[in-house]
């Protein structure tokens, strides 16, 4: 196009004096300036702007800056080690072994329950026990090979020595425990949740997908790269935790502290724990990799008023001024903002390179968000459509306990409800209660009410009050965002080392070749990992367990519900994934 303009510019009229000509040539060309950069910016902006709304009609070009893909990354010198390993991997024989190592895990109920008492007060942590003598009797070759620590009794850490100490190691983390099962819904499960049945496609009970799935999986690589020969250069440990689904309390953190002391901050080259998505969407196969998790407060809303008799009641109760507090809080919410550079932005470009059903004005919008805030705000209004989309994007709340009043007779003194934000990744704990108390403290005038907010006294505390209004970290744990794992950029050779790792695995189980088969994108999942603890070890922690659901969907693993499974073909996935993982960190001489 520009070519063409410059052309035209050329054609002089023969007919005009020599001097003249000379003039109106360089006259000519200067008003060219203009045309030319109109005509370059009307070719980028077709590049961009004027396609039809198909992915495949975006440039290559405009797909990497969108959605930076790495080339699938397979091990060289450890090819043949690689690829004999693959063929093991689809031996009946394998398989079966393979089976019977998760069926057996799952077997042995190891629940970890809410508030639970420390480690050698509440018996319950003894379930763990048995769940200890599994894993020394079915993983001979790690036992005999890595250096086993117990940290606050049922914590694991494993340590595979490499010959070359000088190279930062590799984590690998998961969790022994698994969400409780519901007594009361037993019958509703299919097969039995402690059964570990496999039914010739799947195999049953609570764990078998969250999270044995991805301690036996690691287990298993590791027992049969040992099988194999293969001896680490770079160390690999290995970090099991027991009460993720707790909160992490007495396994992850504990942990942490035991691997700070030992290593020291900063001192990993990435840590993988479980999470993020491995599924079709928008027609294309996509990975998405957890490089941040969302912050977490709870929020006590306390009221107190005169108490007295009912018989003679003030307008108002103690328990009418919360409620209407909490109206107030709930008609209020935080405004979501898709901001750029966020990994909920991150991924949406991802959909828009390369997610070939994304609707086409949804998908114009996105390609335009990165330079237009118009565009921006459109794309934010569709995706937000999807609830789960809008809650993993912005600051959510939910008021999740209430409580107040002792009798019908008399009048309640005090009352409390408890609100539950999850922080969204650009923002903070300080920032939710912030809103928090803003949007509460005009109520608060209305109804009289000095206001006490997260230590601070907000009204002047003299007598002059009819009550109280306090806010409050309910019990002191609120997390902050975690910090986001680079993706982009110099920075960010592990995420590519993941990237191309989960490519050449999606690759070889398939048996076909490409670049972009499956797409890799940075993203979040909605709730929190043990890594909350590990964020000292290194800024690279991905939540990531290769966790093929294709288009059947996150759901469809029964994650903290009835009939938990796993599919045997994600199953010997994420055994191929890992040992692809252990074999290129072992190569890889960037990270
Ligand atoms: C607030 O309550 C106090 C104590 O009952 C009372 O003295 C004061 O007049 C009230 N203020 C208003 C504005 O109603
Ligand atoms: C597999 O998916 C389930 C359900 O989403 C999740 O809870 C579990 O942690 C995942 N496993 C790994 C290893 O990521
Ligand atoms: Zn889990």
């Amino acid at each position: 196009m520009s070519s063409k303009l410059a052309e035209k510019g050329t054609l002089l009229p023969t007919t005009v004096p020599e001097t003249k000509r000379r003039r109106s040539s360089v006259v000519r060309k200067l008003h060219l300036v203009p045309l030319l950069l109109l005509a370059l910016a009307l070719y980028k902006y077709s590049c961009i702007h004027h396609f039809t709304g198909n992915s495949a009609d975006l440039s290559e070009e405009v797909k990497q800056e969108l959605c930076p893909q790495p080339k699938p990354l397979s091990p060289e010198k450890y090819v043949d080690l690689w690829e004999s390993m693959g063929k093991q991997y689809e031996t009946q024989e394998f398989q079966k072994k393979a089976i019977d190592l998760l069926s057996g895990a799952v077997q042995i109920p190891t629940q970890s329950y809410d508030q639970m008492q420390p480690v050698g007060v509440d018996p319950r942590w003894d379930a763990f026990g048995p769940f200890h003598d599994y894993l020394l009797s079915a993983f001979p070759n790690v036992h005999a090979t890595l250096k086993v620590t117990k940290v606050n009794t049922w914590g694991l850490v494993y340590e595979w020595e490499g010959a070359d100490e000088t190279l930062k190691p590799l984590l690998l983390a998961a969790h022994q425990d698994v969400v409780p099962v519901n007594p009361e819904t037993v019958p509703e499960w299919t097969h039995p949740p402690w059964s570990g049945e496999f039914d010739g496609e799947k195999i049953w009970g609570r764990g078998s997908s969250d999270d044995k799935s991805g301690l036996i999986s690691i287990l298993t690589t590791v027992e049969s790269l040992i099988a194999n020969g293969f001896q680490p250069t770079r160390k690999v440990v290995l970090s099991f935790g027991f009460d993720e689904e707790a909160s992490g309390v007495y396994g992850a953190s504990y942990l942490a502290k035991f691997l700070e002391q030992k290593y020291g901050e900063n001192t990993f080259a990435l840590i993988v724990d479980e999470g993020g998505d491995y599924m079709v969407e928008f027609g294309q196969a996509y990975a998405t990799v957890g490089t941040a998790e969302k912050g977490y407060t709870d929020v006590r809303v306390s009221v107190t008023s005169p108490g007295g008799h009912s018989s003679v009641p003030p307008t108002h109760t103690t328990i009418g001024i919360l409620s209407a507090l909490l109206v107030h809080i709930e008609g209020n919410p935080a405004t979501p903002k898709l901001n750029r550079g966020t990994p909920m932005y991150q991924k949406s470009q991802c959909l828009a390179a390369y997610g070939a059903d994304m609707p086409k004005q949804l998908r114009n919008a996105l390609v335009k968000a990165e330079k237009s805030d118009k565009a921006l705000r459109r794309a934010e209004k569709a995706l937000f459509q999807d609830r789960k989309f809008k809650a993993l994007v912005g600051t959510t709340h939910a008021i999740d306990l209430i409580n107040g009043g002792v009798k019908t007779n008399a009048l309640p003194e005090s009352a409390y409800a408890v609100v539950n934000h999850r922080v969204a990744t650009d923002s903070s704990v300080v920032e939710a209660w912030s809103h928090d108390t803003a949007t509460l403290q005009s109520v608060a005038h209305s109804f009289n009410l000095s206001v006490t907010a997260f230590g601070k006294q907000l009204t002047d505390g003299s007598a002059s009050a009819y009550g109280t209004l306090t806010l409050a970290d309910a019990w002191g744990v609120s997390l902050e965002p975690a910090p986001i794992t680079p993706s982009r950029g110099d920075d960010a050779e592990p995420f590519r080392l993941l990237a191309g790792t989960i490519k050449s695995t999606h690759n070889a189980v398939r048996g076909i070749s490409g670049d972009n088969n499956v797409i890799v994108s940075p993203g979040i999942m909605s709730g929190n990992t043990d890594t909350r603890y590990y964020w000292k070890l290194t800024e690279h922690i991905f939540r990531y367990g290769h966790n093929w659901s294709g288009d059947r969907g996150w759901l469809s693993r029964g994650a903290h519900t009835v009939n938990e499974v796993l599919y045997l073909d994600s199953y010997l996935e994420m055994i191929r994934f890992f040992t692809t993982l252990i074999l290129n960190a072992d190569e890889s001489t960037s990270i």
